[in-house]
């Protein structure tokens, strides 16, 4: 019983603060992920980086890469992207529009305040930033050079996800990372793609106990 108060104690400080434990408990329980830290914390909604990052923080080592995410929000994990890694330029790609398919997010005004977020978040780095505003399968045509890494974090169900890897993988210098988010069950779609693609292609790929899947080219 004190252990329960005391867990809603620190919960409630932290959103008495819009700060946030991350990942945050009950979101943990429910999603069923292991090893749940009480030190990561959040700070209005900046988390703390991913596994994709962190492991191509220490694979590119400080070399000067070109990037690119599918599906931005509001630019949380793009800060981290260019926060941690060395970017020479980043390709943002999000049509910013509740569709059909997609409202998972909110709805159309939501998606708008995103957006907006998305930019005064990442401000700061504005110069290597190259919004484009489209869906992934058009936005394509506008990538005119190889990346050396990629985060796929769009449209999760079927044939979305699995279009971004295959169409997207040949974008890619030979050594380049691609990787996406929630590789998870709540995500079956997100699974199938990458177990198929990786099979395909005869390439290992790495989960961690987050949600990120990375393969190497
Ligand atoms: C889960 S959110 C991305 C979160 C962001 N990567 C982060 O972790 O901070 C998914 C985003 O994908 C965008 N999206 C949905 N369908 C898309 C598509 N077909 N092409 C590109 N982006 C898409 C949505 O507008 C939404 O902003």
């Amino acid at each position: 019983m004190k252990k329960i108060i005391f867990e809603q104690s620190i919960q409630h400080f932290f959103n008495l603060f819009k700060l946030d434990i991350w990942p945050n408990k009950k979101y943990a329980e429910k999603h069923e992920i292991k090893g749940f830290k009480l030190f990561g914390i959040c700070i209005g909604n900046l988390c703390p980086e991913r596994e994709a990052v962190s492991y191509a923080k220490n694979y590119f080592n400080g070399k000067e890469i070109i990037a690119c995410e599918i599906g931005n929000f509001k630019g949380e994990h793009a800060y981290h992207i260019l926060k941690k890694l060395n970017i020479k330029k980043l390709y943002l790609i999000d049509p910013y529009e509740a569709y059909e398919e997609y409202k998972h997010d909110g709805s159309y005004k939501d998606i708008l305040e995103a957006k907006k977020e998305a930019h005064n978040l990442l401000r700061r780095w504005k110069d290597k930033i190259i919004w484009v505003e489209k869906y992934s399968d058009k936005a394509i045509k506008d990538i005119k050079e190889e990346l050396d890494f990629l985060y796929i974090d769009g449209n999760h169900y079927h044939p979305y996800v699995d279009n971004d890897i295959k169409k997207y993988y040949p974008l890619l210098k030979k050594r380049g990372i691609i990787s996406g988010h929630d590789f998870g069950k709540f995500w079956p779609d997100v699974i199938e793609a990458v177990v198929s693609f990786s099979k395909s292609k005869n390439l290992n790929f790495i989960t961690g106990r987050g949600s990120d899947w990375i393969i190497k080219k």
